[in-house]
């Protein structure tokens, strides 16, 4: 089957090098005017650059400052991507024409082998179904009703830290794989009434470790080789594709070892909760795992999902879910590590609405009282802007269109120009990291616009529009409450020995995400440790 693929891939390599022959002889328009850097790798254009990057976003800024915020790039089998981090530009692509601009192969099928057919995955029609029925368990009355689950995540956390500090005044904690085991507790808890036991079974638990850097597993230095079979997909029809679920290489086997780890865990959920469901036992629940059953159960095509479908949508919103919260979190503590008058001034500020929560008799903080903290908010704002998790979005034209651009860019002929025609079949990389560094030039929003809109800034780290992020508001929430809780109860330093500037946390890029881990470290699981020690 190797052999197949492998001549499959050369031949098409091969019709795409005519394809770019004749192309060339036709001159310069549309897309190909544009100034872009040049590479010397056809077969690869920068795919592989890009993925080899220290530090996510280094080759993007330089490309920025010398072309603008829309340029043109080389992808793989010598395709012209078009760049983008221009807000008029993101704006039609994510908003005024999403249906226009859809999703490729070769960004979305891993995900459809991890998972099956997931609502990440799907596209068109399949899409809207997917989407319609989970919209309802992310509603602002559902999320709400999860505050007490949330803190009582926190308090779990902070009460396993406690106990290690009993006996020492400080200790190093690696704390992207805590806060990762409490994200996944959590989602566990919110979506499916069910308890992962991440936090509990710690370095035992399977599942946390399977699902713990998955992004870096799946997607972190791939060979040149693999580079190139998986940008062969978007070439491929999806029955062909879907032989790629058996590939014997390192990548592939991990893929199906969390696949299988998980569909055990699923299907024994879904077991669980469907015979509460029959029982009515779960009347008036709107959780995600109470409207998966009742879709499936549904008689009516449209709102109808099969087992296949209910198993993928728990696995990937298990993941989606919570290395996302995990990995932006393990960022803010860094930056607060790296800040200590920033750190006690939002620590203070938790504690004096901590003050005013006992004063009035509560136990635990109410959505006003996060809402109402300021410092704490504009840190995970800060956060999400400098750190996004996703740190860029593909999609491809439907049809031929003209991009409009806030920001005129001068072409390779010299050029001004305020839009760019784009064909149908254009693959258009939208950088949400780039997007979000020139938003610093914008009036600042105010934090409703974050809480309740998901226009407001920082936007682009969760996408925008249709197919923006599902669980943003889940995400906010969870910050809000976990924040408040640690920066509440514990100070986070830098490690000691390496305070002298040596320690640094890079964002290591996976496909179109990036984790964290410490410069010089990457083999090191890209576990990030910080100290930490009870705040006086
Ligand atoms: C800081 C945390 C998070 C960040 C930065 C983030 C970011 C994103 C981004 C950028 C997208 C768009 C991806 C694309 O179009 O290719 C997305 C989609 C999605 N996210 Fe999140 N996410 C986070 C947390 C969550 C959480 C907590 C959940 C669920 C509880 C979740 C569920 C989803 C789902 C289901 C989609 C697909 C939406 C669709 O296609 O309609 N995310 N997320
Ligand atoms: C979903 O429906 C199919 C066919 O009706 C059934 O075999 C399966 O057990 C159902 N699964 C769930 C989780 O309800
Ligand atoms: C385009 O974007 C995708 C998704 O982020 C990424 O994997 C790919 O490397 C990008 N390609 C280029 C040439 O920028």
């Amino acid at each position: 089957m190797i052999a197949n693929l492998a001549t499959g891939v050369i031949l098409i390599a091969f019709v795409r090098l005519v394809v770019l022959l004749v192309r060339s002889l036709r001159g310069s328009e549309g897309v190909r005017s544009l100034k872009g850097p040049r590479t010397s790798s056809r077969l690869l254009g920068y795919e592989y650059d890009l993925s080899r990057q220290e530090d996510v976003g280094g080759l993007e800024s330089q490309w920025v400052r010398e072309y603008g915020p829309t340029w043109r790039i080389s992808g793989a089998f010598a395709t012209d991507v078009l760049m983008t981090a221009d807000p008029k530009a993101l704006q039609h692509i994510f908003h005024k024409s999403a249906y226009n601009y859809g999703k490729q192969a070769s960004q979305n099928h891993m995900g459809y082998i991890m998972s099956g057919p997931n609502i990440v995955w799907a596209d068109g029609e399949v899409y809207h179904r997917h989407r319609k029925i989970m919209n309802p368990a992310f509603s602002t009355a559902q999320l709400r009703s999860f505050l007490l689950l949330f803190q009582a995540v926190g308090h779990k956390l902070s009460e396993k830290w406690k106990a290690e500090l009993a006996s020492h005044k400080e200790v190093e904690v690696f704390v992207n794989r805590w806060l990762s085991r409490a994200a996944l507790d959590i989602i566990g808890a919110a979506a499916f009434d069910y308890d992962y036991k991440a936090m509990d079974e710690a370095d035992e638990s399977a599942l946390a470790k399977a699902y713990h850097g998955i992004f870096k597993d799946v997607n972190f230095r791939l060979s040149k080789a693999e580079l190139i079979l998986r940008a062969s997909w978007d070439y491929l029809p999806f029955p062909i594709l879907k032989l790629f679920a058996y590939v014997p290489a390192r990548t592939f086997n991990h893929v199906r070892y969390v696949k299988n780890l998980y569909m055990t865990y699923g299907k024994q959920i879904l077991g669980e909760k469907r015979s509460e469901v029959d029982a009515e036992k779960r009347a008036g629940e709107k959780d995600v795992v109470t409207i998966l059953v009742k879709a499936n159960e549904s008689s009516d095509e449209k709102t109808r999902l099969n087992e296949e479908e209910i198993l993928a949508q728990m696995y990937t919103l298990t993941l989606a879910g919570h290395e996302t919260t995990a990995t932006t979190l393990t960022f803010l503590l860094y930056e607060l590590a790296k800040n200590p008058e920033y750190q006690a001034r939002m620590r203070q500020e938790i504690r004096e609405a901590r003050t005013r929560v006992l004063a009035r008799g509560d136990i635990d903080f109410t959505m006003e009282d996060l809402d109402g903290m300021t410092l704490c908010l504009n840190a995970i704002k800060e956060t999400l802007r400098m750190h996004p998790v996703v740190t860029q979005i593909q999609r491809v034209a439907m049809k031929d269109d003209v991009l409009p651009l806030a920001h005129p860019i001068v072409t390779d002929g010299g050029q001004i120009v305020t839009a760019v025609p784009v064909r149908k079949g254009q693959v258009v990389n939208a950088s949400l990291a780039m997007y979000n560094r020139q938003v610093m030039q914008l009036p600042a929003m105010t934090i409703k616009a974050l809480t309740y809109s998901v226009t407001g800034f920082p936007r682009m780290s969760f996408s925008a529009g249709t197919r923006a992020c599902l669980g943003w508001r889940f995400a906010v929430m969870e910050m809000q409450v976990l924040v408040a809780e640690l920066v509440g109860t514990f100070r986070f330093d830098l490690p000691a020995e390496l305070e002298s500037g040596m320690f640094e946390v890079l964002r290591g890029p996976a496909g179109n995400t990036m984790f964290p881990f410490v410069r010089g470290k990457v083999e090191h699981d890209g576990a990030v440790t910080l100290r930490v020690a009870l705040a006086s």
